[in-house]
């Protein structure tokens, strides 16, 4: 059957590629640490599970509204006060299948054919692949180690055009771990009000932040970016419930109700039980968060420390998410066995093949890194780099 231009167009996802590749070796018995995986490797917390099974026995399994049940919505509203300073009233909410569906939805809901998002690099893949699916044109602005992988406001601006319709900020940020400040997401805000361009800021990390860094959204910070700003969350990685699906919009409730309305027709409803089962998770105080943090918070500091130990890797320290990006090109144009390391996709072959998967930067507009997700244990990560090392010292 003939695909659709649209979707046609759509590049088969590396990070899948490779990940799925990790997982037929493990079949066949060989030995591979895996640093692809970006979801926490913790349990959902049992209080979660509790609420969930006690929606599915109380018989909370049919249709909801679209924009999510009102226990959950309100639970939204009493987070984003409490944790990002954000009044919200519920017809703000739009609860979803993910924060990847709420994306998708928020993209179709404010491009038209040919507007242009401006998305700093390296960035998380899904972005460019949604604004394509939704009409839209990327436009990436690259940012560097030297400045942190942070966006230069300047570089920033140049990149606005009568085309531009929103900025994608993300923070924490898949894959560079970069955390951006108060100060930087004002130039940010500053810069988008003088070009009265909308913002779509991603937050599904900011729990997940370290040495004391705090998150904060960007929507707080001028009156102009709470009303031009789409906030996206969900709980898949702050409670390590990716597979339950929720996420959510906060947002101006024009944008509200467009979306409301596609996913009536999309997806309808996100799964009845999981929303009980989140309002719970995101109204309750317990210390699962914490723990899971100061174990993530262990693992960086030894990935990053032992990363470091090897000869021309250069890395940006992470200040929040789970992943550590590497600059390996010191390495490209050496052999492993013959084969030459030409970018970051050679790289992580020849590196899957020692026994080590991990993300080529390509994945994620880089083409001169690779991601570690340090969703593994620490002896895994002592493991994985002594093994990385043994590789890197192969090379000829
Ligand atoms: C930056 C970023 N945004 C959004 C998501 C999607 O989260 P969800 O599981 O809620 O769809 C991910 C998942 O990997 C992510 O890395």
């Amino acid at each position: 059957m003939k695909i659709s231009k649209r979707v046609s167009k759509i590049a088969p996802s590396v990070t899948l590629e490779i990940s799925a590749k990790a997982k037929a070796l493990k079949k066949e018995g060989k030995d591979v640490v895996a640093f692809t995986a970006g979801k926490p490797d913790f349990n959902t917390p049992e209080y979660i599970i509790k609420e969930a099974v006690s929606a599915l026995y109380d018989g909370k399994t049919k249709y909801t509204p679209t924009a999510g049940i009102p226990e959950l919505k309100k639970a939204i509203v009493e987070k984003l006060k409490t944790d990002n300073g954000l009044l919200y009233g519920v017809e703000n909410i739009v609860v979803s299948s993910g924060a990847k569906s709420s994306l998708y939805h928020a993209f179709c809901a404010i491009l038209d054919e040919g507007d242009e998002v401006i998305i700093p690099a390296p960035y998380w893949i899904t972005y460019v692949e949604q604004v394509a699916l939704a009409g839209g044109k990327s436009i990436i602005v690259k940012t560097d180690k030297k400045s942190g992988y942070k966006l230069n406001i300047d570089d920033f601006e140049r990149a606005i055009t009568p085309k531009t319709r929103c900025v994608l900020i993300n923070s924490p940020c898949n894959p560079t771990g970069v955390v951006y400040s108060k100060d930087e997401l004002l130039e940010i805000a500053k810069v988008a009000e003088k070009h009265n361009i909308e913002i779509i800021s991603d937050e599904v990390y900011e729990k997940l932040v370290f040495d004391g860094e705090k998150h904060v959204s960007i929507a707080s910070l001028t009156p102009y970016a709470k009303e031009h700003t789409i906030v996206i969350n969900g709980v898949s990685k702050t409670y390590s419930m990716t597979g339950w699906r929720i996420g959510y919009m906060a947002c101006p409730t024009e944008v509200a109700k467009a979306v409301s309305a596609m996913q009536g027709h999309t997806t309808s409803n996100a799964c009845s039980f999981a929303q009980y089962a989140s309002a719970k998770a995101i109204s309750s105080a317990s210390d699962d968060l914490s723990k899971m943090v100061a174990e993530f918070d262990k693992r960086r500091k030894l990935l990053y420390e032992r990363l470091n130990e090897i000869d021309g890797f250069k890395t940006v320290y992470p200040k929040g998410a789970f992943y550590v990006f590497v600059d390996v090109s010191a390495h490209f144009g050496k052999s492993f066995k013959g084969e030459k390391i030409l970018g970051s996709v050679s790289f992580a072959e020849r590196l899957l093949s020692f026994g080590v998967a991990v993300i080529p930067g390509l994945a994620f507009g880089d083409d001169n890194s690779v991601r570690l997700a340090y969703t593994v244990s620490c002896q895994d990560i002592q493991k994985g780099v002594d093994k990385i090392k043994a590789f890197i010292q192969s090379l000829e």
